[in-house]
């Protein structure tokens, strides 16, 4: 397991009896090489003192100078870790409250957040928090803890902050020689696009998104900052994973487009409608005599639009065919200008959409490469070996 030696961890300490704990995990990491800023909500001045964690190591932010702070630490951070996270801070942060430097700068960073709670087991379970909790992972939110056992408070289950050492481990795993994609800004875009007719209903497809998120979640296994533009499904968003949700394509394209500074890889999942309906009907439309006649248009197309830019990402389609699958793929390399496309056939059973299993063959300009039949997570984790091999150098960490 790699070190996360140079890594910069901005630490979050909120006001529960478990800060005691955290000059410990600030020696651990320190000891495993990384930079540990510490930023403590009010209420944690209580529970630990500044120079215990200035003494192993740790740079304490202070609260009191804000001013532009909280932009430079988000920044600054490779990860955000808040240990303890207590009940009101995952309240505050699951309605994106920005009262303070702490919760400001989670709200301004793009680096992965990551909670140890710590909280009596009552509250844990309450409804309130189990709904926050929920939503928070559905951002991509990660958690370690927390652990069961007797707490501070005399009772008995859920709710104690995990060991300091149990915490740094998490991180290792996080950052482990697995993450040959540290650093490098991932757009996947996965799901169905739905293109509204009228207020009932609407031109989508089978797509069920599974293929797109388990790209997404190797992407982010691998260390990468990953953005997943999903369209309607019923997945959660994997861990350490940013999701944006989008109904039509048009939506999904601006959304991709608003975060082209940085993007060093884009990875087109979706299924997104060629057509839409040309006029949106405010009204349900009402039956009438004979046939009806709907002009569509066309959609933009996001994934050769990507690949045309300059300076543009490593651009990934993929390709749902019926018949002729290589042919009709290639084609959609070369015309849209891609450097990779994964092929699937659609309409046989154990493949495409909606199944957990797929059958990709891998198009690149000088090759094709037809892979047996597997679970779609264990594609998507060759697809993003085979995007490390290809990607240009300086993308890498
Ligand atoms: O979601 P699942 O149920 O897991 O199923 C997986 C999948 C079959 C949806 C997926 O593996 C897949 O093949 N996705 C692409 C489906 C598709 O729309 O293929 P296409 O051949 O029509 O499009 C080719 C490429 O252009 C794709 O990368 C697509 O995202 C992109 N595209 C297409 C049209 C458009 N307007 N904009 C685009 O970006």
């Amino acid at each position: 397991m790699a070190s996360p030696r140079g890594r910069r961890v901005v630490l979050g300490i909120t006001g529960g009896i478990a800060a005691y704990k955290a000059p410990e995990l600030v020696r651990q990491l320190r000891a495993a090489g990384a930079e540990v800023r510490a930023v403590l909500s009010q209420s944690a001045a209580r529970f630990v003192a500044v120079g215990a964690l200035t003494a192993v190591g740790a740079e304490v932010v202070d609260d009191e100078e804000m001013g532009m702070l909280h932009i430079d630490l988000a920044r600054w951070a490779d990860i955000v870790l808040i240990a303890p996270a207590t009940a009101h801070l995952l309240a505050r942060l699951a309605i994106g409250a920005a009262d303070d430097l702490l919760t400001t700068l989670c709200l301004a960073t793009e680096a992965p957040i990551c909670l140890a709670p710590a909280m009596n087991r009552v509250m844990w379970e309450h409804p309130a928090t189990r709904a926050n909790h929920t939503q928070l992972l559905e951002r991509g939110v990660l958690f370690v803890g927390p652990d069961e056992g007797p707490q501070a408070c005399g009772e008995n289950g859920p709710g104690r902050m995990s060991q300091p050492a149990e915490i740094a481990a998490f991180l290792e795993h996080l950052w482990g020689e697995e993450g040959r994609l540290r650093g490098v800004r991932a757009v996947v875009t996965a799901g169905p696009t739905y293109e509204a007719l009228d207020p009932a209903r609407g031109l989508t497809n089978r797509s069920s998104g599974k293929m797109g998120y388990a790209v997404a979640a190797a992407l982010a296994e691998q260390g990468a900052q990953v953005l997943l533009v999903s369209g309607p499904t019923g997945l959660t968003a994997p861990p350490g994973v940013r999701r944006v949700l989008v109904t039509s394509a048009i939506e999904m394209r601006e959304v991709v487009l608003a975060h082209r500074d940085g993007m060093r890889l884009f990875v087109g999942a979706a299924a997104v409608a060629d057509y839409r309906p040309e006029t949106v009907s405010a009204q349900k439309l009402k039956k009438q005599a004979g046939t009806l006649t709907i002009t569509f248009v066309r959609n933009p197309d996001i994934v050769a639009e990507v690949a045309s830019w300059t300076p543009r990402p490593f651009t990934v389609g993929f390709a749902a065919e019926t018949e002729e699958l290589e042919r009709h793929a290639r084609t959609k390399l070369e015309k849209k200008g891609l450097d990779l496309v994964i092929a699937n056939p659609i309409g046989e059973p154990g493949a495409g959409f909606g199944e957990d299993h797929n059958r990709v063959t891998l198009i690149d300009k000088d090759r094709t490469v037809a892979w047996t039949a597997a679970p779609k997570t264990e594609i998507a984790r060759q697809i993003v070996m085979e995007i490390i091999k290809r990607l240009p150098r300086d993308t890498h960490a």
